[in-house]
């Protein structure tokens, strides 16, 4: 049985986010919502979880003394990562001393927060069909990888890395030494390890989000929401949609891949599973143990969106994964780089058919930053892209004058 407190009172229900971007300031306000006390965590000030939760704090999240003094001073019921690079093992120590309780699992953190955990489990552990794949720590190892296997065209990504920093395909022997120092280049921690992979040539990729949440008679029941498709431009998504149109073989398999992966992790909460699909084929690409960027399109397209969806999973509430209507996002980038920047052209976005927006409030803008996102809904899936794309376009970041 969950009780939930009132926030700010003996009785509170504490819920720590550890990364407060777009995707935390989304569970925070869904937990606000529920009257859960908030505590938004972060690198930089004013992150945009921090902007809407009860309390905010800045530190270095991948230093795990740092990380046990902040949650034993806050003491949260619940500590949700949002971001991967955290110090995951001092995680896996505070919950098995009975500190705190990480979301989904302590396990699922650590085993998420590099491309390694997470690949060698889906792909050895649990027999899932994935890329072809090896792990090399030199450009020698590269090489040697792909002629011994891999071949072209492949794809090399950091070991740590997101949103496509560091990620490059190689079509040639021409592009591995390019491949390679772009990689070192763009990775998170730079001890220079990066995966390989044999590029799939997949009709469409879809995000396949995944909850595990408390039913009626006590016992985690798992729910899928509608798949969701997306563009990905260098490793970025820059547009979803829901619902993607699939095979029903193809879902089944997704189903069952996102099944597979999720029981394995464990706990509460949704995960956004990634899978390219060719036909009936499926390949399992990774998986995000949170919401997933894609996953944005939810705000306007079901019942409950992701982010609702994963705070009532983690407080053990019942969820609802049903789609409402068609619809679409559309990623808007800084375009500028600088501080505290502004919108022109919201008014014009929002005259755009069944439209709506969110714009982060990021204190600072980079070229290719995500600042906001434009949302449609429609009764189908090409008219919400094009209007999601449409209002992303008619709003314009510029560096603020004066
Ligand atoms: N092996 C692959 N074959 C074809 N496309 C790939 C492959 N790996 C990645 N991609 C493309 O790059 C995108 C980002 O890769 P991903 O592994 O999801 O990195 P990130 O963790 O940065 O999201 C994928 O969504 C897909 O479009
Ligand atoms: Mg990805």
């Amino acid at each position: 049985m969950t009780t939930l407190g009132t926030p700010l009172s003996p009785h509170a229900t504490k819920v720590m986010l550890l990364g407060s971007g777009e995707l935390g300031k989304e569970v925070l306000i869904a937990l606000q919502r529920l009257g859960v006390e908030t505590i938004a965590v972060d690198r930089y000030e004013n992150a945009p979880g921090q902007q809407v939760a009860h309390h905010a704090r800045t530190i270095t999240m991948s230093d795990s003394a740092q990380l046990k003094a902040l949650i034993e001073a806050e003491r949260p019921h619940l500590v949700v990562p949002e971001i991967e690079a955290i110090a995951t093992p001092m995680l896996e120590e505070l919950e098995a001393a009975g500190t705190v309780r990480v979301i989904p699992t302590a396990r699922a953190a650590r085993l998420t927060m590099d491309r390694e955990g997470i690949r060698v489990l889906a792909a050895e552990t649990l027999g899932l069909p994935t890329s072809p794949y090896k792990f090399c720590d030199s450009l020698e190892e590269l090489q040697a990888a792909i002629d011994g296997g891999i071949g072209y065209p492949c794809v090399v990504k950091p070991v740590m890395s997101s949103s496509g920093k560091g990620q490059s395909k190689i079509d040639g022997p021409a592009d591995v030494q390019k491949a390679w120092d772009y990689a070192m280049a763009g990775g998170r921690v730079s001890h220079g390890r990066v995966i390989v992979e044999g590029f799939i040539d997949f009709d469409y990729e879809i995000t396949q989000l995944t909850v595990r949440s408390v039913g009626a008679d006590g016992q985690i029941v798992t729910s899928f929401c509608d798949p969701i498709g997306h563009v990905q431009v260098s490793g970025d998504y820059v547009e979803s949609w829901q619902p993607h149109p699939m095979h029903p073989a193809a879902l089944e398999k997704s189903r069952q891949i996102a099944k597979a992966v999720t029981d394995n992790l464990g706990g509460q909460g949704l995960f956004g599973v990634e899978l390219f699909v060719k036909g009936e084929q499926v390949w399992f690409s990774e998986v995000s143990p949170r919401p997933h960027d894609t996953g944005l399109v939810t705000l306007c397209t079901q019942h409950q969106s992701e982010f609702e969806l994963h705070a009532r999973a983690i407080l053990g509430l019942p969820v609802d994964t049903s789609l409402r209507n068609p619809g679409a996002s559309a990623v808007i980038y800084g375009g500028v780089d600088a501080v505290g920047i502004v919108f022109d052209g919201v008014e014009e976005a929002l005259r755009v058919p069944d439209t709506d927006l969110r714009l982060f409030g990021k204190p600072e803008s980079f070229t290719k930053r995500r600042m906001g996102v434009a949302l449609a809904r429609a009764t189908d899936v090409d008219t919400a892209r094009s209007n999601a794309k449409l209002a992303a376009s008619k709003v314009k970041p510029r560096k603020a004058q004066g």
